[in-house]
């Protein structure tokens, strides 16, 4: 048994250790991606396009498409079967509304090209 109470010490080094914790996996995050054949597409997705088009009602792009298409398509784009990759080049090259366009340097062609896939379901 420890004798020595020092009650508040516990919560502090787990804190210290959620800290770290959390530096890590944020510094994890801010790795550059380099995208494989199999996951590029999903992974440039996560990167850019998840923040507003993931699922839930705190995803700006994903509550529009929802009031856009009032249940006709599904809001999340990732559940969506009729996007070519065509119209995913459109949309991120020029961009829509409140969403923004994307330059090459921070989304290059090959990894538009993975995305475009990705998101069109195009086997490649
Ligand atoms: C800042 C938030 C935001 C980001 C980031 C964003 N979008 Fe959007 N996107 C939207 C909004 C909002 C709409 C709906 C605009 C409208 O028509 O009202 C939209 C619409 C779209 C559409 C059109 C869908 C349709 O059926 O009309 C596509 C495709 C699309 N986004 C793809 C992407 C991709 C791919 C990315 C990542 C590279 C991305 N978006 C990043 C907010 C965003």
């Amino acid at each position: 048994m420890n004798r020595i109470a020092f009650p508040h010490m516990g919560t502090a080094a787990r804190t210290i250790v959620l800290a770290i914790a959390l530096a890590a996996s944020a510094h994890a995050a801010d790795q550059p991606t380099h995208p494989g054949p199999a996951n590029g597409g999903r992974a440039v997705f996560q990167k850019w396009c998840m923040p507003c088009h993931g699922v839930g009602a705190d995803k700006p792009g994903t509550v529009a498409l929802a009031t856009l298409y009032k249940g006709a398509k599904p809001a999340a784009l990732e559940e969506r079967t009729d996007l070519t990759p065509e119209i995913v080049r459109q949309f991120v090259r020029h961009g829509v509304s409140v969403m923004p366009f994307f330059r090459k340097t921070e989304i290059s062609d090959s990894e538009l090209d993975a995305l475009a896939n990705y998101l069109s379901h195009a086997k490649s």
